[in-house]
């Protein structure tokens, strides 16, 4: 990990109006993140870990607040140039994997590079070698319904850090995984984080994988909080 900042969130709040009342679901949230670090997000259900997320993501933006990615206000950038950003600099991984049923676990990580233009030979060249590194070489041609949930999460998580984004944001990876699979995929992001220098910010219920991070927030009363 370097000290070099990557991820810069100044006072961002998400107000929600809900009738004559305000949901503040975020209320001045200020956070930073360094290239290769990973942060784990925790709090209680409801308390806008996923807001959070989808925000630092540019798939929401804030009430007010910024958020920079290497610099970059994202939610200053129109919706065609967010799409670009987002696919070159930002890897999202769901609670569910959302792979396209109908493509291989190969074509599935080759995705993000088709649509940036990436020639295919290439495309499918980079989509093997990480197939790799997540252990699925033999699977290569399975669609997501012929492989099990830990080997759908690692497709996931292939397809996530392909294009090298800055950031990678995961939104409880093992929350639908047995213990020990969950185990295995920690294990998997540790290896992949040395190997990628992506930033990654992972929610999650599970204290044992968050320990295994570099550092541990709390999302309390729209506030982030360190838990250490
Ligand atoms: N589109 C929306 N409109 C109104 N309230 C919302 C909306 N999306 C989320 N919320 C509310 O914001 C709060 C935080 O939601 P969420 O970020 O999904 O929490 P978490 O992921 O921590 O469980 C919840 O109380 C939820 O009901
Ligand atoms: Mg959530």
């Amino acid at each position: 990990m370097s000290n070099e900042v990557v991820l810069k969130c100044t006072d961002i709040k998400r107000y929600y109006q809900q009738g004559p009342q305000e949901l503040k679901v975020l209320d001045g949230v200020e956070f930073s993140a360094n290239r290769g670090e990973r942060v784990a997000v925790i709090g209680s259900s409801g308390s806008g870990k996923t807001t959070f997320l989808n925000i630092l993501g540019g798939l929401d933006s804030p009430t007010t607040g910024t958020v920079e990615i290497n610099g970059i206000n994202i939610h200053d950038l129109g919706d065609k140039k967010m799409a670009g950003f987002r696919n070159r600099s930002i890897g999202i991984v769901y609670q569910f994997h959302h792979l396209l049923p109908e493509f291989s676990a190969t074509e599935n990580i080759a995705l993000p590079m088709l649509i940036a233009g990436v020639k295919p030979g290439e495309a499918r060249e980079k989509a093997e070698r990480l197939l790799n590194q997540v252990g699925l070489q033999d699977r290569a041609d399975h669609r997501p319904s012929e492989l099990s949930g830990g080997e759908r999460q690692r497709v996931a998580i292939a397809r996530a850090l392909v294009m090298s984004p800055e950031i990678v944001l995961m939104d409880e990876p093992t929350g639908n995984l047995d213990s020990r699979t969950a185990k295995e995929i920690a294990a998997l992001m540790s290896e992949l984080n040395q190997i990628s220098q992506c930033c990654f910010i992972v929610i999650t219920h599970d204290m044992a994988f968050a320990k295994t991070m570099d550092r541990r927030l709390k999302l309390d009363e729209g506030r982030l909080v360190s838990i250490e």
